[in-house]
């Protein structure tokens, strides 16, 4: 038999576990042009809030009865497509449940020697390439320049803080705990860092870290820290939204400040962004990033919940911020 994740309910604020059912289904059998695939990873993502709710964003929703939708890697066990053998790594996009049928169009072989393969689905995959691209491409970053993360210790945040490292910037992060704090100055070369949990006048706070002001911000939270970053920013500054997650739970839109004479009378470009547009140009970031981890240039840390059985657990840890690094389930 298969085990699923099914969505069992729309969630109101934060997702609870009865939000979701797990089933038992037959075993899929694979058509033409198809393999059948074993689940080793499944991700939890923040967009995958957004996918709940119901409402169309920039993709589907999930519908109630719907197997959860995601990001995978598994292995082949049965091929009838051309190309794949039984054995083979691959990711794709077939949601929680430990077993399924896949098209192989939909599919990317995976080398296990060239990296491990959960990092398909972090440091080398979609998060990888949100940071590389939602940062490098919409805030042109120049050596001197002080760039602000929020977010900065999960998946994308701390990828994107070190690419400014090495894009010789200063580097200050935001995140949830002083161990998130430590981790992104001791381990990945943040320059400066506050954890906005303990921390009650944002603004007062990123004068003392941005003497400078802020020339580029990568904005993954919104929210309260997004407003006060804005009065902050130099002349010509950058800002990339790449998430909002301190809005995903809430049931109406918090009411914010008038930023716009902000954005006007200090000219900066605020531009916001879907991973899935840089699509054409993976291959290049993901080679940019594989050598910058093999040159040691690049960390990435993984948050493991075992088992398939608590990827709603996870799910919700990630949304609560019980993640450093990318979180993934891994199926035992
Ligand atoms: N535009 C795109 O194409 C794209 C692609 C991927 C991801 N994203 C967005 O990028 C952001 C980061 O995604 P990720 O995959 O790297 O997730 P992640 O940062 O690994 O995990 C989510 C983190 O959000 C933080 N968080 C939760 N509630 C918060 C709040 N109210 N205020 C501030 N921080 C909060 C938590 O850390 P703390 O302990 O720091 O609170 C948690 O660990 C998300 O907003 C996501 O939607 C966008």
């Amino acid at each position: 038999m298969n085990r699923q994740f099914k969505l069992a309910a729309r969630p109101i604020g934060m997702p609870k576990e009865s939000d979701f059912s797990l089933v038992q289904a037959p075993m899929p059998a694979p058509g033409d042009g198809q393999v059948l695939a074993k689940s080793l990873y499944l991700s939890v993502d923040p967009y995958m809030r957004g996918r709940i709710t119901g409402i169309r964003t920039y993709a589907d929703p999930v519908n109630i009865g719907d197997v959860m939708q995601g990001g995978t890697v598994g292995q082949v066990m049965e091929s009838k497509a051309a190309g794949f053998a039984p054995g083979d790594y691959v990711t794709g996009f077939w949601g929680w449940q430990e077993y399924a049928t896949a098209d192989a169009k939909t599919l990317q072989k995976l080398d296990p020697k060239l990296a491990p393969i959960s990092t398909a689905l972090g440091v080398l995959g979609m998060p990888g390439m949100t940071a590389y691209f939602g940062f490098l491409d919409i805030c042109q970053p120049k050596p001197g320049e002080t760039v602000l993360v929020s977010g900065a210790a999960g998946a994308v945040g701390s990828l994107v803080g070190q690419i400014a490292k090495i894009k010789g910037c200063r580097v200050v992060g935001i995140a949830g705990t002083d161990d998130k704090v430590e981790w992104m100055s001791k381990e990945l070369g943040f320059d400066a860092g506050f954890n906005y949990k303990t921390t009650s006048d944002y603004s007062a706070k990123l004068k003392e870290l941005c003497p400078n002001g802020i020339d580029c911000y990568f904005d993954n939270v919104g929210g309260a820290i997004t407003d006060a970053v804005f009065p902050l920013m130099n002349v010509y500054g950058r800002i990339s939204i790449c998430g909002q997650i301190s809005q995903y739970n809430l049931d109406k839109p918090e009411p914010g400040p008038r930023i716009l004479s902000l954005v006007l009378v200090k000219q900066l470009k605020v531009e916001g962004f879907i991973v899935f547009r840089f699509q054409n140009k993976y291959p290049e970031g993901i080679k940019q990033m594989a050598q910058w981890l093999h040159e040691g240039k690049l960390k990435h840390r993984e948050e493991i919940v075992e088992g398939f059985e608590n990827t709603v657990k996870a799910f919700i840890g990630m949304l609560k911020g019980d993640n450093t690094g990318k979180m993934l389930v891994k199926i035992r």
